[in-house]
């Protein structure tokens, strides 16, 4: 696996790929890699010819008061895991290759309606910098295809939004959360959990699947979503929201809607964990 940091050398080799007619799949992460970002890989693989990923975290989408100093930066190990599982190239910019006028001049992109509420409300401007970054990132890698965690809902709606909205010729490919035996969702973030913290983590998990189940005999979903609120809190969780949602538009579903989702995210210690279901009704 090559590793490059400047866009030419990308460049150089995905216009090789692209003579050669090979497809590209393409994974972006912000590394500390976990079973979940390599089964993106593992996906990828599956429906391209070259897989290329991405490690940048990414200034543009954290807040002031968010953890971009101390998010985990693990490259040798991450190299490692992407060697190990096939990945054919490794792009590891820094932010002065990526936002070379600052952060303040740089050209952005703002996807209205599915950005806004959940982690659009608590993370303000977050959505802006994930759907600029990712817009950069397929423009340098030009892949046919692209794979996203589920885990992350909105964000993937977010992105499909970008690329329908803006006729990008990319495929997002949704791929399922993977999760520790306990339901806890994997996350780099996870990584911020003591050990008692990692015990009533799952509390989160567990409370999407009791809502889940309530939804299918009752409409009352406000009532039931405070009571999940409530009873994720009761285990000394935080919740920051918990919402039954239109699947696609992310609105607050009504009792006509067949196809939803529950989003949720919730403080635990130093880490915000954020997770999700979706729901056939
Ligand atoms: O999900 C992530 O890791 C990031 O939001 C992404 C998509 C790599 C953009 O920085």
């Amino acid at each position: 696996m090559q590793t490059v940091s400047d866009i030419q050398a990308l460049r150089e080799q995905i216009s090789q790929w692209r003579q050669q007619g090979l497809k590209i799949g393409f994974v972006p992460t912000m590394g500390n890699l976990h079973a979940g970002h390599i089964s993106l890989i593992a996906e990828a693989k599956k429906r391209a010819d070259k897989v290329v990923a991405s490690i940048f975290v990414n200034p543009m989408q954290f807040g002031v008061n968010e953890d971009i100093d101390s998010y985990p930066r693990t490259l040798a190990d991450d190299q490692q895991k992407l060697m190990a599982e096939g990945t054919d190239l490794l792009f590891t910019p820094t932010p002065d290759i990526i936002y070379p006028k600052g952060l303040d001049k740089q050209t952005f992109v703002e996807v209205p309606q599915v950005s806004e509420g959940y982690c659009g409300e608590s993370r303000p401007g977050h959505f802006r910098g994930v759907a600029t970054i990712v817009c950069k990132l397929f423009n340098l890698v030009q892949p046919d295809l692209a794979c996203f965690g589920l885990k992350d809902y909105q964000q993937v709606q977010v992105i499909q939004t970008m690329v329908e909205d803006l006729s990008m010729p990319v495929e997002i490919v949704p791929v399922e959360t993977i999760r520790e035996a306990s339901g806890l969702a994997l996350s780099s973030r996870n990584g911020y959990l003591t050990e008692q913290e990692l015990e009533i983590a799952p509390v989160l998990n567990q409370n999407i699947r009791w809502l889940a189940e309530q939804i299918q005999t009752s409409t009352d979903f406000i009532g039931l979503a405070k009571r999940a609120a409530d009873a994720i809190n009761a285990q000394g969780l935080k919740t920051d929201y918990i919402h039954i949602c239109h699947a696609k538009t992310l609105q607050p579903a009504s009792e006509d809607d067949h196809e939803l989702v529950i989003l949720a995210a919730a403080h635990c210690g130093k880490a915000r964990l954020i997770d999700n279901m979706q729901v056939f009704k």
